[in-house]
């Protein structure tokens, strides 16, 4: 078990800067998911702590202790790749196995190893089947199994989930859950992927260009965006935001935060829009409505609406977000909130 420590961390590649000044905690035994888009600096962050990638300037600690000059293997971290590299040539426990004979690892421990590893994973049955023979899910536990055998400190993980389908994908999200109630190690997940930021995470670390916008449990991202950014990044459809000019503040409200009905209701903010899509998803409809030269996307439960129909869009107060004039969160305890709240009246 392990915490990582980022303090004042700065990364450039040839005179970029990637990250700038990056403070991060990640918690002992913590499942921590790093998400945020491409290029943003999620697997140059991992790399640092798994000593491939050093920083340019500041510290990185594993449990209080700075690594800068402990080589890779000796940080007691491993990572799995997006793209991972498992021996073509090497039957499913020849892979596994692999890295504890390199440690001299003695035949009794290793198979004694292999065979509880695997069978965490769910692999027993296809010890001895080459990697060609097994599906994407299979080959990616096979992957995770090689990473588990040098009983790591610190599980590492970019994107090892990209390569599967959605069906493969969601199973694995549950299996990668489990897996770390069963281990209790630092799980440090990297994904752009918001779902699997919120399915999985304790804790979620959001970035954008190399910079955290926020850091907090998945509920608390959702109902507390600490700024534009994390409120469209975090929920799909993300939340809609516009501009209110009579204040010189953004306002939002979530997809499902919309009550539709036909007539204007007491809230400040009711609305009548065109609707101008309707996607039936079964428990739900997605509509996007159109409201003067801004579009809105709603989740709804009622599905009697169509295409081309007029509707009002009421949205309580209480659900109601605003953002200041650099995008920040406006707080619900700011003196100017309940202005705020009436203005919606002239949107
Ligand atoms: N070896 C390198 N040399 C120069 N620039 C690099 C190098 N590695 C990464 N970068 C740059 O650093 C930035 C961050 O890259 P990084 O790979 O950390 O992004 P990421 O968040 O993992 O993105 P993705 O979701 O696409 O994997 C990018 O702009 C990238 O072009
Ligand atoms: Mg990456």
């Amino acid at each position: 078990m392990a915490s990582i420590e980022f303090v004042k961390v700065t990364k450039e590649f040839e005179k970029n800067v990637i990250i700038k000044d990056l403070d991060l905690t990640i918690e002992d035994g913590k499942f921590t998911v790093l998400v945020g888009p491409s290029g943003c600096g999620k697997t140059t962050l991992l790399r640092m702590i798994a000593g491939i990638g050093p920083q340019t300037s500041g510290k990185v600690l594993i449990n209080g202790k700075d690594v800068s000059n402990i080589a890779p293997g000796k940080r007691g971290v491993a990572m799995v790749f997006q793209n991972y590299a498992i021996y073509p040539t090497m039957s499913v426990r020849e892979n596994i196995e692999f890295g504890l004979k390199n440690n001299k690892v003695g035949k009794e421990e290793r198979t004694q190893l292999v065979e509880s590893i695997s069978a965490t994973v769910g692999l027993s049955p296809y010890l001895d089947r080459m990697p060609s023979t097994l599906s994407g899910g299979q080959r990616q536990r096979v992957a995770l199994a090689r990473a588990m055998v040098k009983k790591p400190s610190v599980f590492l993980m970019d994107e090892p989930l990209s390569n599967l389908d959605a069906k493969l994908r969601a199973q694995m999200r549950i299996e990668l859950i489990e897996l770390h109630k069963k281990l209790g190690t630092t799980f440090v997940y990297v994904t752009h992927d918001q779902v699997e930021a919120m399915s999985m995470a304790d804790t979620i670390v959001l970035m954008n260009n190399g910079l955290i916008q926020q850091e907090a449990p998945p509920e608390v991202m959702y109902r507390e965006p600490s700024n534009m950014f994390a409120a469209q990044f975090i929920g799909v459809p993300p939340m809609n935001i516009a501009r209110l000019e009579s204040a010189n503040i953004h306002f939002g409200f979530r997809p499902e935060s919309v009550e539709l009905k036909d007539g204007k209701g007491e809230a400040p903010f009711s609305v009548k829009g065109t609707i101008s899509t309707r996607e039936m998803l079964g428990s739900e409809t997605l509509y996007q409505i159109k409201y003067k030269d801004a579009a809105f996307m709603i989740k709804s439960l009622d599905d009697h609406f169509s295409v081309d129909e007029e509707v009002f869009m009421e949205v309580p107060a209480s659900k109601m977000y605003f953002f200041d004039a650099n995008g920040d969160r406006i707080a619900k305890d700011d003196a100017s909130y309940q202005d705020y709240i009436e203005a919606l009246r002239g949107y």
